[in-house]
């Protein structure tokens, strides 16, 4: 492992059941180095007050922190305006707020929401939940025998009925990477608003919204070494400036009277009640130290990692791989091992020091599409080594062992 990277992760250096902790959860969640540790350490030691509601110095210190953390992220994705940078709890809210603010308010009857079968729930459930509302139909692109999205069904389910189309721009289950940017002007030709999950995205590939003409992009910052609990909706300023607020309360008015509320501008509309300062100061370092490393080495290492992980695992020949053979992917391998739960899988891992997910990846539609109930996932991030991939492949290779099945 790259020497600096051990000590900027402290936990990277810690044992699980005895052995030397392996992590490769990464699309779960990310460990977060020093320097984000140090910078919520730093804002409640030294700025904790409550932004924007104070006039005094330690309330403008804290708004300054929340405020610097948007204009953090607008340039990293590369927004016009911070007004366009909304900061949610996590992507999952992010998603519900278009959802229901943005889906509740132009959708009618008759009119189709697209996505893909490989959604996180999160970009599922709730379209799913607008379009019985607003009796819409929920249409879905299935994937080819590759993995990748069918050109087939975007032709064919893409027309002038669809007002929405909702999707990943990496699956959290098979690391394949659709090409948000042809599908989104697609889309706009035929007037439908483009919604990106980048949940998967932004922490590993450089993610331009302009450049990739998303109307909405959702994602949260624990994947992207952040704390849990800060995560950010960018919207386009005009559709954001049409759309009812969300969640209402303090903070996103303007003027309350006993019977009427008009609200506040941007961003702070879609922002009711005290928010995450700690978290937001937690973004802006993490979003420096990923500058650090920089997009191409984090590729570079996931690609090294990924491909040597598929390589060692096809030579297992109990070892049933799911979208491996696609060339767009990133760091995430999705495997079962023949006749063992993946629960037992990742228990058995677990054993060794190996950190993996297994179960259905908040992808049910996608693993019945698969024809499987669930699947272990070794998910990488550029800390990652290959020997932590070694590690991975010599505890696989026990698991049938260890179930007697040898
Ligand atoms: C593709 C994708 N979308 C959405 C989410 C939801 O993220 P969160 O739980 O942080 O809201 C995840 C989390 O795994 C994900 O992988």
């Amino acid at each position: 492992m790259n020497k600096n990277f051990l000590n900027d992760f402290p936990i990277l250096r810690t044992q699980m059941n005895g052995q030397p902790l392996a992590y490769l959860d990464n699309g779960a969640t990310t460990q977060k180095p020093e320097n984000v540790v140090r910078s919520i350490c730093g804002y409640y030691g030294g700025c904790n007050a409550n932004p924007h509601r104070g006039v005094y110095e330690l309330s403008q210190k804290s708004t300054k922190v929340y405020e610097d953390a948007r204009r953090k992220v607008t340039k990293f994705i590369n927004a016009k305006s911070a007004r366009e940078i909304i900061f949610t709890k996590n992507a999952t809210e992010s998603l519900n707020l278009v959802a229901f603010s943005y889906g509740l308010t132009n959708l009618q009857a008759g009119d189709e929401i697209l996505i893909t079968i490989a959604e996180h729930h999160s970009n599922l459930v709730p379209w799913q939940i607008v379009a019985r509302a607003k009796g819409a139909k929920l249409n879905y692109i299935y994937l080819t025998a590759d993995g990748n999205l069918s050109e087939a069904d975007i032709s064919a389910k893409l027309t002038r009925r669809t007002k929405i189309l909702a999707v990943t721009q990496i699956s959290n289950v098979l690391g394949l990477i659709n090409d948000v940017k042809t599908l989104a002007a697609k889309a706009h030709e035929i007037g439908a608003v483009v919604i990106v999950d980048g949940s998967q995205s932004v922490p590993h590939i450089p993610v331009d919204v302009q450049n990739l003409d998303a109307d909405f992009l959702a994602f949260s910052g624990h994947k992207m070494l952040s704390p849990m609990g800060i995560g950010v909706l960018y919207g386009k300023q005009k559709i954001l400036d049409a759309m009812p607020p969300f969640l209402t309360g303090g903070d996103m008015i303007e003027y309350v009277t006993e019977q009427e509320t008009t609200f506040a501008e941007l961003p702070q509309k879609f922002e009711a009640g005290t928010q995450n300062v700690g978290g937001a100061a937690g973004l802006t370092a993490a979003i420096d130290y990923l500058q650090g490393v920089g997009f191409d080495e984090i590729a570079r290492v996931e690609n090294d990692l990924t491909t040597f992980a598929i390589s060692e695992l096809k030579k297992l020949p109990y070892v049933e791989l799911y979208g491996c053979d696609a060339p767009n992917k990133v760091g995430i391998v999705t495997f079962n091992i023949r006749d063992v739960h993946p629960h037992d899988v990742a228990t058995i891992l677990d054993a060794q020091g190996v950190a993996i997910r297994a179960g259905h990846h908040c992808a049910q539609p996608l693993m019945k599409f698969l024809g499987v109930n669930s699947t272990c996932r070794a998910s990488f991030y550029f800390y990652n080594t290959r020997r932590d991939v070694e590690r991975l492949i010599d505890a696989v290779k026990t698991v049938r062992g260890v179930m007697k099945l040898n």
